[in-house]
């Protein structure tokens, strides 16, 4: 290889060659390196990584007080599999998620932990059908929920995720909020209602679950007043309402978890991403009662909890607390929405600007009556971004909403940098 840069076309033939087509990568790059909010290329070209790792990354890439955890724990034990012995980091794990789950609610919680996000999810719902007996799961359109059987199934979203790839059974869906689109909490608890007396009946049901803010599905925050009025109905048919937080926890929306905005106390939550700066864990926390209704056996996995990762996500919850991030991010979102605002003012295309805390988006639309979804030009926005030096990546239903999921640690200067590459985007691709 004559220079650095001449790697890329190499690495990504490598890649092509290797990998099936059916795992995207959404950038055509290859990077070497990462630090905070900021990645460099194997070429050395350095980028703003305002995605994270899809939303993992919340305390930044390497902060050395995780790496440090890391390295510690390293030494002692990396694995032992908690089915068959315990270890500290995960005692000490479950007992953290659990107070910042319970938070003053009083309620008694338990925990366990698993490797993925889908797991996690996979989990909840064996957990909610061993409690209530009941096997139906109720879902939202637009949902994500992991890729899996059941993950897929539960997923709002037909393709790329669906595809033919066959469905769990019991799984029905009903419609999310939507403000932009005139779509309220009435019209979805509606909806709700006449699928209890269409589809499935409300004794059938063993839970419902719901993102706070939909991930993939286009950053739609789920209304104050729809998460309340889910947590009495649930509470009144005596379902498990289960919060996925896999992407919104972790201080991405402004508090440690996406429910507490309503002020609500879900049965169950589900964790993963950003709970470990990139090592692999997930978990399910919630009330001890219903977390132990599975028997003795009916829950684990060999890497589920794995010392290393639990080290890792003890060091960012103590980092959040020493380094104040939550209102870190708080602010970090302030200004990143009153830039997004004031580039909506110059670029109609704009549609929406959304989100809550750290957690923004924007909705590309046409410039028709309908503000019809624009995933072409969201593409092409994105292509020029990363060109311009920034990493962005899209979601939505349509494809047309283009996420922000930057590290809480991002410099008050790299999110305007970020801004002003946007403008330059929107700027070229719309000129
Ligand atoms: C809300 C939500 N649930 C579940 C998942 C699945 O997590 P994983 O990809 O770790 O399996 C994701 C991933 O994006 C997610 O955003």
């Amino acid at each position: 290889m004559n220079s650095k840069c001449e790697e890329t076309p190499y690495l990504l033939q490598q890649r092509d060659q290797f990998v099936p087509r059916g795992l995207v990568t959404a950038h055509p790059l290859v990077i070497d390196r990462a630090q905070g909010a900021e990645v460099w290329d194997v070429g050395g070209k350095r980028y703003l990584d305002f995605v994270g790792g899809i939303g993992v990354m919340n305390i930044g890439h390497n902060h050395p007080k995780v790496l440090a955890a890391v390295q510690a724990q390293m030494q002692k034990v990396t694995h032992a599999c908690f089915q068959v012995v315990a270890y500290r980091p995960y005692l000490d794990l479950v007992q953290r998620l659990c107070g910042l789950v319970a938070g003053s609610s009083g309620i008694a919680h338990k925990a366990v932990l698993f490797t993925s996000g889908a797991e996690a999810v996979e989990n909840a719902v064996k957990i909610a059908r061993a409690h209530t007996q009941r096997p139906a799961v109720i879902s939202f359109r637009g949902g994500f929920h992991g890729r899996t059987l059941l993950g897929t199934t539960l997923t709002g979203m037909s393709q790329p995720y669906k595809q033919n790839f066959g469905m769990a059974p019991e799984v029905f869906h009903t419609p999310y909020p939507n403000a932009y689109r005139g779509f309220t909490s009435e019209m979805a608890l509606q909806a709700l209602n006449e699928l209890f007396a269409t589809q499935v009946s409300p004794d059938r049901v063993a839970a419902i679950i719901i993102e706070p803010v939909q991930g993939d599905g286009g950053f739609l925050s789920a209304p104050v007043e729809f998460l309340r009025a889910l947590r009495t109905l649930t509470e009144q048919h005596g379902i498990v309402l289960i919060a996925d937080e896999v992407q919104t926890g972790f201080g991405r929306t402004g508090k440690w978890f996406g429910f507490q905005h309503a002020g609500i106390q879900p049965d169950l939550v589900t964790v993963a991403k950003s709970l470990a700066a990139g090592m692999p864990i997930s978990g399910v926390v919630g009330r001890a009662e219903i977390m132990d209704a599975p028997a003795p056996g009916g829950l684990g996995g060999t890497y589920g909890g794995n010392a290393l990762a639990c080290a890792a996500a003890l060091a960012v919850i103590d980092t959040y607390e020493q380094e104040q991030l939550l209102a870190r991010g708080v602010k970090l979102g302030e200004r990143l929405r009153q830039g997004l605002v004031r580039l909506q003012t110059r670029f109609p295309q704009i549609g929406d600007v959304r989100g809550s805390g750290f957690m923004l988006a924007i909705e590309l639309v046409k410039d028709d009556a309908a503000r019809s979804p624009d995933p072409e030009l969201n593409q092409q926005v994105i292509d020029e971004a990363r060109n311009g030096g920034l990493l962005v990546i899209k979601c939505g239903v349509y494809r047309n909403v283009l996420r922000f999921l930057a590290p809480l640690v991002t410099e008050e200067a790299q999110v305007d940098e970020a801004l002003d590459i946007l403008e330059k985007a929107l700027s070229r691709v719309l000129s």
